[in-house]
């Protein structure tokens, strides 16, 4: 993706259109405007009830999980500050002219940086984004050379916000496995030194909202992704329920934690990783800042014993999470075919 498709250089040439390479099949964008009219939202957990012992909220998790595989999270004990500072300096970098940004420019065939990832060809349509995105941890996945000096301060925000969201994934995975009847520690355990990285994604305003999508409709790889809107975005998230889109309406303060295809396997189809994706909006722009979280590379996955029984047979097949993180990144976004992989 050059500076003739990025979305925000775009913004200042047209104000009418989009570009082609921008405009999705009716097939693909039909439903995209007509949000769909399910007043039920997606469930909201509070973390310091389950902190208190409160198991009626591990129940309502476990619906949560089984019946939606997304949930906005509240009382998750991030601090507000790092939160919104993260929000304020992902802005600024988005702000800054293209060629500050140009370099930190995603390199062909890689997932970090600045750019567009898993475009594979010239007739592959492009999603109405600008991205950013960073290897977290182990430390040996990063790439130091493209984590920005400027704005003055995000390097330091990003390692702040992605240590304090990695405790939050911890917690999170605690209670994941208690809602399943499993011991706490049980994925942490299966997990190992866990992976983390982290993508924030910038959806400048379109002109035409109802010929292209923000963000291409897949299921994430990871274990768990958890998700930031920045204040007074426009509403952008979709996920796909009973085969409609269903927006994702922002609470102030909570954050965004879906199921990934990597629980849905060890799970053997018990919580589901759902496929989501993002449109824009034709005045307001929209950020959201995205971290996913997975086993270590060589942890063998599968669908674990406890969910295999003889109603529920084996639905997916053993590997490494290495391969299927490899295979994730090589194909582009389309629903949940990523997930073939281990079928
Ligand atoms: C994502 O699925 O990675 C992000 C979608 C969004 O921007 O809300
Ligand atoms: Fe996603």
């Amino acid at each position: 993706v050059g500076h003739i498709d990025d979305v925000q250089e775009l913004r200042k040439t047209q104000s009418t259109t989009v570009p082609d390479r921008f405009m999705r099949d009716v097939d693909e964008i039909d439903s995209v405007i007509s949000d769909s009219p399910i007043s039920k939202d997606v469930p909201i957990i509070d973390l310091s009830k389950i902190a208190k012992g409160s198991y009626d909220e591990i129940i309502h998790l476990a619906s949560a999980c089984e019946e939606w595989g997304f949930f906005q999270v509240i009382n998750h004990g991030v601090d507000t500050k790092i939160l919104e500072k993260m929000e304020k300096l992902s802005m600024d970098f988005f702000k800054q002219p293209i060629e500050e940004k140009q370099k930190y420019k995603m390199a062909p065939g890689t997932v970090q940086g600045y750019g567009q990832a898993f475009v594979f060809s010239e007739q592959q349509k492009l999603d109405w984004c600008n991205m950013f995105a960073l290897g977290i941890h182990p430390h040996f996945i990063r790439n130091p050379s493209l984590w920005p000096t400027k704005p003055l301060n995000f390097s330091e925000s990003i390692e702040a916000y992605t240590r304090e969201i990695r405790i939050l994934c911890e917690k999170l995975l605690r209670c994941i496995a208690v809602s399943l009847g499993l011991r706490a520690e049980r994925f942490e355990e299966m997990f190992g030194e866990a992976v983390q990285a982290i993508r924030m994604n910038y959806y400048p305003p379109c002109p035409r909202p109802d010929l292209v999508l923000g963000l291409s409709p897949h299921s994430d790889g990871s274990a768990l992704t958890i998700l930031q809107q920045k204040q007074g975005s426009s509403i952008g998230l979709q996920l796909l329920k009973d085969n409609k889109w269903v927006s994702i309406h922002p609470i102030p303060g909570a954050l965004v934690v879906n199921i990934g295809d990597t629980l849905e396997v060890l799970t053997n189809g018990k919580y589901k990783s759902v496929e989501h994706r993002a449109v824009t909006n034709m005045v307001k722009d929209r950020l959201s800042i995205v971290t996913f979280y997975a086993p270590s590379y060589e942890v063998e996955l599968g669908p674990m014993p406890e969910f295999v029984d003889e109603s529920n047979p084996v639905q997916y097949r053993n590997y490494l999470h290495g391969e299927y993180s490899k295979h994730y990144v090589t194909n582009k976004l389309q629903g949940k075919r990523t997930l073939e992989f281990a079928k």
